[in-house]
């Protein structure tokens, strides 16, 4: 079966399933019998065995709980529910420690907390109380919205409906993981496959089947779990320890894990991974590591976030399972950015209790056996059809093979040839020189661009997905069958979507389907007169779905166009400081008009030289030459002072600053001589980005890499096109984020002189998180100059533009107060 054919069978499987279950469940009126049905099912898990991509695509699918999302209502979590940095490695831990103490600016003799604990694999689960009473239970979600799980928490008997205690505040969000235990987990699967019903996969997988189910009766008879060992809204605030407030949840009559312990520094952090992961075998429940916090709460608020994780927690995970299997054949899957991604489909093997039979290869190189730095991977060994390989799996993530056994390799073996053509369109694929970094990228790429029905389908299945557009029943079924039908081919087309030639579509599919079944000898399916009345109510639900996306925050709508680079935190971060798309799309024009050219990127190119060096080198050269180009000249106070002329230029013993010998060595090699380095150096001066690429590239939260694939995508005419097509259907609205509500939101602050209670990069990400914007320089648009002493030009500016100015102690009170 190839995996197209594997896909129409699994949506007309999952059809029919679907329609035994309403028939069964809701009508009390079977139209098949328990055999046929449960012939079905086989059917279908047989396919996500052997395809498991298809896994959790249809609404009949084993891995998704009985019901789709869709169901429950939403939840807002006033505090998002976050993830956690990952390390596997002592050495990621120690440094983990290190990097805490450095942006506290915490010496090595003063004493610092953490706490180790398990780390739970279930799900995790936000628990709101109020004035003591349990209000409402919801999943994470995307962190930001999740699902109203209320009635079915109250059935879970680890879950206290009140929390008892004369210090509960009055609102208290409680957060943990639901889990189930192994005993519990194995009489689950018993029973379903006494009622001939799928099994669950894992103990994870049957808690979430367990929780999200919309009959809080279902729930009740699984024995669903708890531990608590997080919060969310806490009013008035937690103050103390990490392990004090879980003593309290303790007190109150929250089940918390036993095997918590505070450890003073990083190696007594490891002594106790190893005494977790010794104990592992024998708790009765899944963990996957082991999660650190600091547990000081004043320094955790301190530390704050990157991005969706906190500065101040690490999950140290177990090493990932292996097993060894054979490599049946590789196939080319065509990504949505025209990636071509090599797969190997593998004789299935059970690795870590969950059979896995693909295996991601990365990309040409991995297959082949080199790195993309030209260094041998596994030791420059390829991969093959027909090795024996080890593949690893670690929790969700897709397996990857990780080495192949050369003396059990069949003596015709051939190197795989990796295509140089588009598997989907035919057109050239092609690996680009990457400007930043002079080498060949690891990624070949499709060149088809909007021809490749590939990237197309896969561009739709993007857009329409859960962080996207999140359109409630388009899966990928629905997005392949539009888009071969011609229907649907960029976004805008789903908005004109109308009841007549959808309908059409859906029948000719269900009997080209039908039709297909009987030349493979299967009886005709029976008479469902309802049939019509179901498409149509589906059709009507699509539609529906469509109308209530006609509005969506900046941020959805940016993430959804699919950008290269744009991912969800890109995102964001572009709709802070945009508040609408003509805003951006200005700044992408201006910033594409200002670009650097080849020689600026080709010198920090240069190993060991990178963008500081690059920029000092240019600064030294713009100083020595009188008349550098006017365009962008750095400001004389941004050369170091105190420095002859003689001493600032580049190089040994003409070319002055502080270079070091490796890099002057990489700077000869590179270009020759010491002239070729001057006129390099003066090349990449005149090349220089101007402002309107700097006022993007230069957020931190944004990026040059972002900044270059935005002004590609806009560049792009057919890019441009399909989104003023699509702006046409949608209403973009500005990004409702906690930040844009807090205490500076959208204000402009600079700091300057010596802080003495925090590090610069502390004060930058407190100001961010209160949704501040820091700035290098005064101007009349700033709102507020924190100024330590020996601050200098900047407080003269401040006072001359009249800008409030504090003092680092008043920054710390007002932002104590927000
Ligand atoms: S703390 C802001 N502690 O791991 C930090 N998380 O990979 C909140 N998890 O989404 C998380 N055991 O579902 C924390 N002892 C533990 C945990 C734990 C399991 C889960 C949690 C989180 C995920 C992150």
């Amino acid at each position: 079966m190839t995996a197209a054919e594997a896909r129409e069978r699994h949506a007309a499987l999952s059809a029919e399933i679907v329609e035994a279950d309403a028939a069964y469940h809701g009508e009390d009126a079977p139209i098949m019998s328990d055999a046929e049905y449960d012939r079905l099912r086989r059917a279908l898990e047989d396919i996500e065995a052997r395809f498991p991509e298809l896994a959790g695509t249809g609404p009949a699918s084993a891995s998704v709980g009985a019901k789709p999302s869709d169901t429950f209502s939403k939840v807002r979590h006033v505090v998002p529910m976050l993830s956690l940095g990952n390390a596997f490695a002592d050495e990621e831990v120690e440094e983990f420690v290190a990097r805490v103490r450095r942006f506290l600016n915490w010496p090595a003799d003063r004493a610092l907390a953490f706490t180790a604990e398990p780390k739970i694999d279930g799900l995790s689960l936000s628990l709101r109380y109020e004035e003591g009473r349990l209000v409402t239970a919801a999943t994470r979600g995307d962190g930001e919205v999740g699902e109203n799980v209320t009635a079915n928490a109250r059935e879970i008997a680890d879950i206290p409906a009140t929390l008892t205690g004369d210090d509960v505040p009055p609102v208290c969000e409680v957060r943990g993981e639901v889990y189930l235990s192994h005993a519990d987990f194995a009489a689950i699967n018993a029973r379903q496959e006494v009622a001939g019903k799928p099994l669950f996969a894992n103990p994870r997988n049957a808690a979430a089947g367990s929780l999200r189910q919309l009959d809080p009766s279902i729930t009740a008879s699984r024995p669903l779990r708890f531990f608590a060992y997080a919060w969310g809204e806490v009013s008035p605030a937690f103050e103390g320890t990490q392990a004090g407030v879980i003593e309290r949840f303790r007190r109150w009559g929250l089940p918390v894990n036993p095997r918590m312990a505070v450890c003073e520094d990083a190696s007594a952090m490891l002594a106790q991974y190893r005494a977790i992961e010794e104990a592992r075998p024998d708790l009765g429940y899944d963990i996957d590591g082991v999660v650190y916090k600091v547990d000081d709460l004043a320094l955790q608020r301190r530390l704050g976030f990157v991005s969706r994780s906190p500065r101040w927690a690490l999950a140290h995970k177990f090493p990932a399972q292996t097993a060894t299997t054979v490599v049946e054949a590789i196939d080319i899957q065509v990504g949505r950015t025209g990636s071509l991604n090599p797969l190997a489909r593998l004789r299935p093997v059970t690795v870590g209790g969950v059979v896995v039979s693909n295996a991601t290869l990365h990309n040409e190189g991995y297959v082949q056996g080199v790195g993309g730095d030209g260094e041998p991977i596994r030791e420059g060994r390829d991969i093959r059809f027909g090795d024996t390989v080890v593949v690893l799996r670690a929790g969700d993530v897709i397996p990857k093979v990780m080495d192949v056994d050369l003396d059990k390799r069949p003596a015709d073996a051939k190197p795989y040839v990796f295509p140089d053509v588009c598997p989907a369109c035919g057109s050239r694929a092609v690996r680009e020189v990457n400007p930043r970094t002079g080498r060949l990228d690891a990624i070949r790429r499709c060149t088809g661009g909007l021809i490749c029905p590939a990237q197309g389908v896969e561009r739709l299945k993007h857009f329409v997905s859960r962080n996207a557009f999140d359109l409630e029943g388009f899966g990928q079924t629905y997005v392949e069958l539009l888009f071969e039908a011609g229907l649907v081919r960029q976004p805008a087309d789903l908005f004109a979507l109308a009841f007549e030639p959808l309908k059409a579509e859906i029948v000719k599919r269900r009997e080209a389907l039908s039709a297909a079944k009987r030349a493979e000898g299967e009886p005709a399916p029976k008479k469902a007169k309802k049939k019509g009345d179901d498409e149509d109510k589906a059709i009507r639900n699509l539609l529906a779905s469509l109308d209530a996306r006609r509005t969506i925050p900046l941020n959805r709508f940016l993430f959804a166009l699919g950008i290269r680079h744009i991912g969800e935190s890109t995102a964001k971060a572009l709709a802070k400081r945009f508040s609408d798309m003509p805003a951006l799309r200005e700044a992408v024009a201006a910033a594409a008009l200002q670009q650097p050219g080849p020689d600026w990127l080709a010198l920090s190119a240069v190993p060991r030289v990178g963008p500081t060096t690059r920029d000092r080198l240019i600064a030294a050269f713009s100083l020595w030459h009188p008349h550098p180009e006017a365009a962008g000249a750095p400001p004389q106070d941004e050369v170091e002072d105190g420095k002859s002329d003689e001493e600032q230029r580049p190089g040994g013993g003409r070319l002055g600053l502080r270079l070091s010998a490796p890099q002057r060595e990489n700077l000869l090699a590179h270009y020759g001589s010491e002239e070729e380095i001057e006129a390099a150096i003066a090349r990449a001066a005149a090349q220089r980005p101007g402002e309107g690429y700097h006022f993007l590239a230069d957020d931190g939260e944004i990026g040059p890499v972002a900044t270059e694939s935005l002004i590609d995508f806009f560049g792009e005419p057919h890019n441009a096109a399909a989104v003023d097509a699509l702006l046409e259907a949608v209403t973009v609205e500005p990004m409702e984020s906690a930040a844009a509500a807090a205490a500076f939101a959208g204000k402009t602050l600079v700091f300057t002189g010596t802080l003495e209670k925090m590090t610069r990069n502390e004060a930058k990400a407190t100001a961010e998180r209160l949704g501040a914007k820091v700035s290098g320089s005064v101007s009349a648009k700033t709102d507020l100059v924190v100024a330590g002493p020996g601050a200098g030009s900047k407080l003269k500016d401040a006072e001359r533009l009249k800008v409030r100015v504090v003092s680092e102690d008043e920054w710390l009170a007002l932002v104590a107060d927000a």
